[in-house]
């Protein structure tokens, strides 16, 4: 196992009901509301957080997107700074966590905002943040990462710091009844896939991550027809939990992480919009394939393991656990080639490009995956 440090000091307040715990959670300072497109007053959670306001000194800001922008962004930091805003609540999927993270981080930082992203820009503190999550999904909610977008330069970066993370995060299953179905099956297949990003590379004897790693994945594959069929409380709290916990840095310790399919993923939403989820279930069986000499170790683990497969024809029971690996997302509602969704296998090349302009040359747990076989991944992906 590798060396680590692991401290993960967000206060969840899970369960039915926990949105009436967020009075007492919340500082006694001056609050930015900060939420998305409206999902929060159609199924009543807007009105339920303004009861827990009262009393307080806050004011708000809408119309944060899926795929946050940064133009948007910068206006929510405009507004804090015209407010002296001294705590950001963030209501809302993993969107409006990312943004009320770069807000947070913008706010008190000296020069471009962007170079924070663009350039890897230190963050040396930001506003304390806390967040009730209603799309279980990215894990967002109790770790350290941030992705923003700026479409007028096709670009769509990360940014990972210490001083963003959630003060306290409120979990209520309830607020995913409202949830259509495209977006219970992205959250389903985003955690899915930040579980493999972290387990699938190779061994590092880490017993314990590699459990609940596998422990998340199984618990993925029951939920997610589920979830799709009803909106049992217990499936959706599991749902819930499963996600965060894919996401909150504790099967990541100590272990080789990959990111490949997420930042090639980016490339893709970047360029043709297609939801984050959508980008990952196209991209990871062709990095699953295009690395299985690499990760071989693990996928015959992943086979046996998450699958039940038979090891006795080795070969076989990696070409079938990638299948199967496919075969779920399809399910889940999510197709996993470009073309259908009307994409030209000439993105490889862009993507390619894109990446080379970003700066990502190296990416996997090897980091032996180049510009190059990014094309070729994406171009298997067709
Ligand atoms: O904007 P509103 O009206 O709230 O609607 C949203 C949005 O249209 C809607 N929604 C959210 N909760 C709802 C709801 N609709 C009905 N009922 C509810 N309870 O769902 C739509 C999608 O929301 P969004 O926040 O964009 O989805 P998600 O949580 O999947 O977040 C995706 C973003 O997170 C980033 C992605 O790249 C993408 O930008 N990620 C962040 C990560 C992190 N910080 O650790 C890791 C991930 O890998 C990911 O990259
Ligand atoms: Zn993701």
């Amino acid at each position: 196992m590798q060396n680590f440090v692991y401290h993960n000091p967000t206060k969840v307040a899970f369960g039915k009901g926990s949105i009436s715990k967020l009075s007492n959670l919340l500082p006694k300072a001056k609050i930015l509301l900060l939420y998305g497109g409206g999902s929060i007053k159609k199924n009543g959670i807007y009105q339920q957080v303004c009861e827990q306001l009262e009393g307080h000194q806050w004011c708000e800001f809408s119309g944060v997107e899926a795929n946050p922008e940064y133009t948007t962004l910068m206006q929510a930091v405009s507004l804090c700074k015209q407010e002296n805003i001294e705590f950001i609540l963030a209501v809302g999927g993993g969107s409006v966590i990312d943004g009320a993270k770069f807000v947070a981080a913008a706010v008190n930082y000296a020069g471009e905002p962007w170079d924070i992203l663009a350039k890897g820009e230190p963050v040396m503190s930001a506003i304390p943040l806390g967040c009730v999550l209603t799309l279980p999904a990215t894990g967002t909610e109790t770790n350290t990462a941030s992705v923003v977008t700026r479409s007028e330069l096709g670009q769509k970066l990360s940014f990972l710091c210490d001083h963003v993370r959630p003060q306290f995060a409120v979990l209520d299953p309830e607020a995913t009844y409202s949830l259509p179905q495209r977006q219970l099956a992205n959250g389903v297949v985003d955690a899915f896939v930040h579980v493999m990003e972290q387990y699938l590379t190779y061994p590092v004897g880490a017993t314990v991550q590699d459990r609940f790693a596998e422990a998340i994945l199984t618990n993925l594959l029951e939920v997610g027809p589920k979830v799709l069929a009803s909106q049992d409380y217990e499936t959706r709290a599991n749902l819930m939990w499963n996600a965060t916990q894919a996401l909150s840095g504790l099967i990541g310790a100590g272990v080789p992480q990959d990111w490949s399919t997420h930042m090639i993923g980016h490339e893709l939403t970047a360029l043709h919009n297609l939801d984050h989820a959508v980008t990952l279930a196209i991209i990871l069986p062709s990095v699953m394939q295009y690395q299985r000499q690499h990760k071989r170790e693990k996928l015959l683990q992943y086979a046996q393991r998450v699958w039940g497969l038979s090891l006795y024809d080795e070969e076989g029971a990696i070409d079938l656990a990638i299948e199967k690996t496919a075969q779920f997302f399809r399910d889940m509602g999510i197709k996993t080639s470009l073309s259908d969704y009307g994409i030209e296998p000439s993105v490889a090349d862009e993507v390619a490009a894109r990446l080379q302009k970003n700066g990502f040359t190296q990416l996997g747990e090897k980091q032996n995956i180049s510009p190059e076989d990014a094309r070729k991944i994406v171009a298997a992906s067709v």
